[in-house]
C-alpha cells in the first residue's frame, strides 16, 4: 500500500509549476517528499510550500532519484531529455509538454474520459493540451451518449496558455501603450495587448498551426476515436487566464438542448451555466483560479441536421494542466499502477 509519496515538480517556477504548488496546499495528497526543480537560473530561490520554505534545485538527471511522481512542466524540447532520465530512476514522469502526447507506448490522460489508459504507461503518462481538454471534456458525455459525426471549434485562448514570459509581454505591452505606443513584440508574432492572433505554434503544409493539429490528434486519441471529424481555428487573445471556445457539433441521431444540458450536467468536472442568474454563460475573468470545466449557450445549430452550438470556458493552468496532471496521479494511485 502507498503511504506516502515521493515527488519532484520540475518547472516548479513556471505557471504550470506555480499553479501546481498552489493546487498542493490543500490537495490531500500525501507527500514523503518535495524536490522543486527548475533550470539553473532560478536554482537557491525559496518557494513556501504547505508550510514549508523549499529551496529550488536546477533538474540533472539525480534529481529524479528515489522519486516517485515526476511532474514535469517545461518545454517540450526539455522534455524529452529529463522525462527519459526520470524512467530510468524508476520515476512515473507525468508530463505537460508536447512531446510525448502523441507517442503509442504514452496513454493521454483525462480522468473523467479515459482514466484506465494510466493502467498501461510505460513510465510516462502526457496531459492533453490546454484547449483539446476543456474540448473533451465537453464533447465526451454527448459523444457517449450519441456519436459525433463532425466537430468544429474556434479559440480564444489566454495568454498564460504560452507561459511566463508571454504574460509578462503582455503586461509590459499594456504599461508601454500608455506612455509612447506600441512595442516590438517578441513572444508572439505579433503585439497581443488590444490584438487578436490567429496563429498558435508554426503553420503545416496544409497551413493548419500546431496548436490546431494537437486539438485535432489529441481529441481523437482520447476518445479511442481515429476517425471522428474536427476541424479547429486557435487563435491567441489579450485575455491572461481560461481559455475559452466556440463548438459547433453534428451528431448521428438529433440532440436536443434539454438532453444535451443533462448529459452535461452529469458529466464529473463539467458545470452548465443556463443563462439565468448572475453570470448567465461563462467568461473567463470570473473563472479564472476555479477547477471545472464551464459549458453555456446551449443551443441548436439549424445549418445541419442534428446540429448542437456551445461555449466553453475554462483555467488552462488548472483543469488544462496542474490540476489534470495531479488528477491523474491520483487515478495511479487508486488503480495502483505506480511500480513503487
Ligand atoms: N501554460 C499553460 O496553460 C499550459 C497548459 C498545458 C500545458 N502546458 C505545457 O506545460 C509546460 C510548461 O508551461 P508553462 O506555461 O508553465 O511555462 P513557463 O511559465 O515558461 O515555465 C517554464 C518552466 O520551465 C523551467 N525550465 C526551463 N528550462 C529548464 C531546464 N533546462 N531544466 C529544468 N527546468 C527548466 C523554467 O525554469 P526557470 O524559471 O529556471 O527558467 C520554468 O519553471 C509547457 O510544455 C507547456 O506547453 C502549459
Amino acid at each position: 500500500m502507498v503511504t506516502g509519496v515521493d515527488i519532484a515538480v520540475v518547472g516548479a517556477t513556471g505557471l504550470v509549476g506555480q499553479e501546481f504548488l498552489r493546487i498542493l496546499e490543500h490537495h490531500p495528497l500525501r507527500i514523503n517528499r518535495l524536490k522543486l526543480l527548475a533550470s539553473k537560473r532560478s536554482a537557491g530561490t525559496n518557494i513556501k510550500v504547505r508550510g514549508c520554505s523549499l529551496r529550488v534545485e536546477e533538474t540533472t538527471p539525480e534529481s529524479f532519484d528515489g522519486i516517485d511522481f515526476a511532474f514535469i512542466s517545461v518545454s517540450g524540447e526539455v522534455s524529452s531529455q529529463l522525462a527519459p532520465e526520470a524512467v530510468k530512476r524508476g520515476a512515473l514522469v507525468i508530463d505537460d509538454s508536447a512531446a510525448f502526447r502523441m507517442k503509442p507506448g504514452v496513454p493521454l490522460v483525462i480522468p473523467e474520459v479515459n482514466g484506465s489508459d494510466v493502467e498501461w504507461h510505460e513510465g510516462i503518462i502526457a496531459i492533453p493540451n490546454c484547449s483539446t481538454t476543456q474540448l473533451v471534456m465537453a464533447l465526451y458525455p454527448l459523444h457517449r451518449a450519441n456519436p459525433l459525426k463532425r466537430v468544429l471549434v474556434s479559440t480564444y485562448q489566454s495568454v498564460s496558455g504560452a507561459g511566463k514570459a508571454a504574460l509578462d509581454e503582455l503586461r509590459i505591452q499594456r504599461e508601454e501603450m500608455k506612455v509612447k505606443g506600441p512595442s516590438i513584440p517578441a513572444v508572439f508574432p505579433f503585439r497581443i495587448a488590444s490584438n487578436v492572433i490567429p496563429q498558435i505554434g508554426d503553420f503545416d503544409t496544409y497551413g493548419y498551426s500546431e496548436e490546431e493539429s494537437k486539438i485535432i490528434e489529441e481529441t481523437r486519441k482520447i476518445l479511442h476515436d481515429p476517425d471522428i471529424k474536427i476541424s479547429a481555428t486557435c487563435v491567441r487573445v489579450p485575455v491572461t487566464i481560461c481559455h475559452s471556445e466556440s463548438v459547433n457539433l453534428e451528431f448521428t441521431d438529433p440532440m436536443g438542448v434539454r438532453k444535451a444540458h443533462m448529459l452535461l450536467d452529469n458529466m464529473p468536472g463539467l458545470k452548465v451555466m443556463d443563462g439565468s442568474g448572475l453570470m448567465p454563460y461563462p467568461v473567463p475573468w470570473d473563472l479564472q483560479g476555479t477547477d471545472d470545466v464551464y459549458v453555456g449557450r446551449i443551443r441548436r445549430d439549424f445549418s445541419v441536421e442534428n446540429g448542437l452550438a456551445l461555449w466553453v470556458v475554462s483555467d488552462n493552468l488548472r483543469k488544462g494542466a496542474a490540476l489534470n496532471a495531479i488528477q491523474i496521479a491520483e487515478e495511479v494511485l487508486n488503480r495502483r499502477v505506480l511500480k513503487k
